[in-house]
């Protein structure tokens, strides 16, 4: 657990060192003044009655971070230093979990006369003007009217000490996880679930489960709030839908002006974006994270998608890139999406990318298992992860068909329908509505509501039996059709977030989409992480050279895949999709005119000539 740290910041004469001398005896832990920690050459500057500028004080700045950081590591620190600027308190809190910032304020008159009376003489009008004029006053941390008796003032800090940095409001899966984590990651929190039928005895749980961290659990929402230092950030782990507009009316009487509620959850972008809006009329920021991961990316680090205003993703970034997952650089995988609903949007095609790789790792199996024993197949499975085609969807479908209880094979045990809860369905609508054809997750949506007719695909199937292929898949054949569908479920995918960032105007960079997605997400992989680099040289994947010819190369592996597929009756409509897909986006002359002229028929909707430039259309009239 780490330790208290403490900066009492103001303008000279606000009574930094006074305050700070009083609180390290009350609650013994050391107090420094800032202005000990002076390079030599400011110290000279100085001496020479030359003010420092901001170059001067960012060496200084940085001695004393490194002075936290150790102190934080140790019994914590008291730190009496001006901070007027953002900036100057940017560099101080970098890298430390827990600042308890208390702000000293006082009118110019009252500093003046105090110091006037103290030493019997003024520092300087003009000085401590200046030093007005610099202060940013924080919005942020307690702020303390140096008029009153300093035992109150005192009584006001231990008070707010005690109040955690973050809060996490819902204990299920995910938010248990992601608590864990942030308290792993040095921060207090406070938590908080309902105690509702079946829901008894979370809280107890969880915080004797983490009794060694800092953490304060509740179960009424008044207290929770109230032990949570303003600006509070909160994270709400909710089921998405109506009980996030519920749980937003409970909570938001209980808030102040510029504290800030996260949405972690796999929110509707729409709706992500009308909260964000209702909320700011009332001065509560509002983050749309997308999180990734499952339990266990939660718990170690999730790959992390926030949109919303810029300042307010400013506030929470110390907390969200410490709980994320680390990229090969060790960068964390999390970084600023966009506004309004750009975070969730960019979550839900990551999920319907999602269930295109998932569907294209089940219509392998369907292929292999017609000839393969599972063992076998799961050994296949390992050799393609261990290059390229390495991911981590790829590693838990091995893990998956190599799973036995009581000597059966788990998979044989599970009924072939597949659930879903929407976000697969609302990425596809997305794309139709804003006209970009993502076939392959759309027909992977589609394959999962059609396993859901089990009766009647039953009753159906009683009519033809299963084909035994006479001869097993080209292995190099099937590697490569599947690489191929990969690249194509991205390419649409990738094109989809385009649309939507033009339409929506929100700047998405998607080589820095492709990095949050490189670690922690349910979608990692190697492709991913070499889209990463492809895609800040390019606009799209299919302006990328070495992209098309591997097409082209793999082009041939699909068909004959496909071609087995249909001689032995095998259900595979993501590997079509791609393929279906690429031969139209390589096919100069398409069918289109047929359609045209079918609309024009009918209706009189007018078609363009190929020999007349620009947009002018024309009528036939048909015999
Ligand atoms: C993730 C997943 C997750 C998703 C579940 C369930 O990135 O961690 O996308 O957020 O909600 O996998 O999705 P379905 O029930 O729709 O398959």
């Amino acid at each position: 657990m780490s330790s208290k740290i403490i900066i009492l910041m103001g303008v000279s004469g606000s009574g930094k060192s006074t305050i700070g001398k009083l609180l390290s005896e009350e609650i013994a832990i050391p107090f420094i003044d800032a202005d000990d920690f002076h390079p030599k050459s400011n110290v000279e500057k100085m001496s020479n009655g030359i003010p420092l500028n901001d170059e001067d004080r960012k060496p200084w700045l940085e001695i004393l971070n490194q002075e936290l950081i150790k102190a934080e590591g140790n019994q914590g620190i008291i730190l009496g230093c001006s901070a007027l600027k953002e900036s100057y308190r940017q560099i101080l809190a970098k890298n430390i979990a827990n600042i308890h910032w208390c702000i000293l304020n006082g009118t110019y008159e009252l500093i003046k006369n105090r110091m006037e009376e103290r030493s019997g003489h003024f520092m300087g009008s003009a000085m401590l003007k200046s030093q007005f004029d610099c202060l940013e006053v924080p919005s942020y941390g307690t702020h303390i009217d140096i008029d009153k008796d300093p035992s109150e003032i005192i009584k006001t800090i231990t008070k707010v000490m005690d109040k955690s940095s973050f809060g996490v409001l819902g204990l299920g899966v995910m938010g248990k996880s992601l608590a864990k984590n942030i308290l792993n990651n040095g921060f207090s929190l406070s938590v908080y679930n309902r105690e509702t039928q079946g829901e008894e005895g979370i809280v107890e749980a969880f915080v004797d489960a983490n009794s060694y961290d800092k953490v304060l659990g509740f179960t009424v929402l008044k207290d929770f709030v109230d032990s949570i230092e303003r600006p509070r950030k909160i994270l709400m782990m909710i089921k998405a839908g109506k009980v996030t507009d519920a749980v937003i009316d409970s909570i938001v009487p209980f808030l102040d002006e510029g504290d800030i509620l996260i949405d972690g959850g796999n929110s509707h972008y729409e709706n992500t974006k009308k909260r964000s809006d209702n909320l700011q009329k009332k001065n509560i920021e509002f983050i749309g994270l997308g999180v990734s991961g499952g339990e266990e990316g939660a718990l170690k680090g999730p790959s992390l998608m926030p949109g919303g205003n810029k300042s307010s993703y400013d506030k929470v970034t110390k907390f969200l890139e410490a709980i994320a997952a680390k990229d090969e650089n060790g960068q964390a995988c999390c970084n600023y999406i966009g506004p309004d609903g750009a975070g969730h949007f960019v979550k839900m095609v990551h999920n319907g990318i999602e269930y295109g790789d998932m569907q294209l790792l089940a219509e392998v199996y369907a292929i292999l298992s017609k000839t393969m024993s599972y063992e076998e197949i799961a050994s296949l499975l390992k050799q393609w992860n261990s290059g390229k085609h390495s991911s981590y969807l790829l590693e838990i479908t091995t893990k998956i068909l190599e799973e036995q209880e009581n000597e059966t094979y788990v998979l044989d045990t599970i009924l072939d329908r597949a659930g879903n809860k929407g976000t697969g369905s609302w990425s596809s609508i997305a794309s139709l509505q804003l006209g970009i054809p993502t076939t392959v997750k759309t027909a992977a949506v589609h394959a999962r509501y059609t396993s859901s007719f089990k009766g009647e695909r039953k009753r159906l199937s009683a009519y033809k039996q299963d084909l035994t292929p006479k001869e097993p898949v080209g292995l190099k054949q099937l590697e490569e059709a599947y690489d191929f569908a990969r690249t194509i479920n991205l390419h649409q995918g990738f094109q989809l977030l385009q649309e939507a960032s033009k339409e929506h105007n929100w700047n998405l960079d998607l080589a820095e989409i492709c990095r949050v997605w490189s670690s922690g997400c349910i979608i990692k992989s190697e492709k991913i992480k070499e889209y990463s680099k492809i895609l800040k040289e390019v606009t799209t994947l299919f302006d990328d050279e070495k992209t098309i010819l591997e097409l082209f190369k793999n082009e041939s592996s699909i068909a004959s895949v496909l071609n087995y597929t249909l001689l032995n009756r095998i259900h595979v409509p993501c590997l079509y999709e791609s393929y279906n897909f690429w031969v139209a986006m390589t096919t100069e002359k398409s069918s289109a005119n047929v359609i045209q002229a079918q609309r024009d028929f009918f209706g009189a909707h007018r078609y363009q000539r190929i020999d007349v430039e620009g947009e002018e259309t024309f009528h036939h009239n048909w015999s």
